[in-house]
């Protein structure tokens, strides 16, 4: 038995509320923090956007998936995709395409695609959970990482190197930021099921916060 939501709170308020201290933990992990301040090279942030090309992978494979979905399928919108973004920017980092063929998820990483893959096959609110942590925190947060970036590594505004963090066809972010909430408070879910969604929540920013634990980790030495 689980509790009833808390009276006249919206769904997307509760969650908000929910993650608030997630969000500070993963806001100010020592990777977040070292690789915005510019005390990491641009090495770390290359190596950070290889790890969300695997998180995007299986996010938007979903996608694929659940666009029919009465749960999942309001939220799958093709303005929101970052694949075709995070290629180009990686195909600008490394200089070449050649990248493809050589990165590799850390286990972290690995770890949380598989959660969203996962997620995605039998429990549409899952992926729901995974979807709002990512592509609102893109649309918020994001802005002020690509803002660092274009600062501390010379990036045009907007263009090859931090392009993930532009959405070129949501012209407004706020005024979709506030649809999205709507979505989110209407949502086909009992009061079970949504708190259940939370809980994902929480999970996905955990499963952010591991694969910066392990971007700050000294690389293992040979032997
Ligand atoms: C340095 C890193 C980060 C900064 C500076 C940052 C900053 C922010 C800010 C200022 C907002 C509020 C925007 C608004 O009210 O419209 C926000 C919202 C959000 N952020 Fe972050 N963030 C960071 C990292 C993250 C990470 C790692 C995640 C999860 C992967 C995340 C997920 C979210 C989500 C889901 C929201 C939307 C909250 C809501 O209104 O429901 N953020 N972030």
């Amino acid at each position: 038995m689980t509790s009833p939501l808390p009276a006249h709170l919206p769904f997307s308020t509760l969650v908000r509320d929910a993650t608030k201290a997630e969000h500070t933990r993963a806001e100010n992990s020592t990777f977040m923090s070292d690789m915005l301040s510019g005390r990491l090279g641009l090495e770390a942030y290359t190596r950070y956007t290889e790890q969300l090309w695997f998180v995007y992978q299986a996010l938007e494979e979903a996608a694929g998936r659940l666009g029919g979905d009465p749960v999942a399928g309001p939220f799958v919108r093709r303005e929101l995709f970052r694949l075709p973004s995070l290629e180009r920017d990686l195909d600008h980092l490394h200089g070449t395409p050649a990248w493809r063929g050589t990165v590799t998820p850390l286990a972290s990483t690995e770890t949380y695609a598989n959660r969203i893959t996962e997620v995605s096959r039998d429990w549409p609110g899952g992926y729901v959970a995974h979807h709002y942590t990512r592509y609102l925190g893109d649309l918020s947060g994001g802005q002020v990482v690509r803002g660092s970036a274009e600062r501390n590594w010379g990036f045009a505004r907007k263009g090859d190197g931090v392009r993930f963090y532009v959405f070129e066809d949501i012209p407004n972010p706020a005024a979709f930021k506030r649809g999205y909430r709507e979505l989110l408070d209407s949502v086909p879910a009992d009061d079970e099921e949504k708190w259940r969604i939370v809980g994902e929540c929480g999970r996905a920013f955990t499963l952010n916060t591991a694969v910066f634990e392990e971007l700050a980790a000294p690389a293992p030495t040979a032997g």
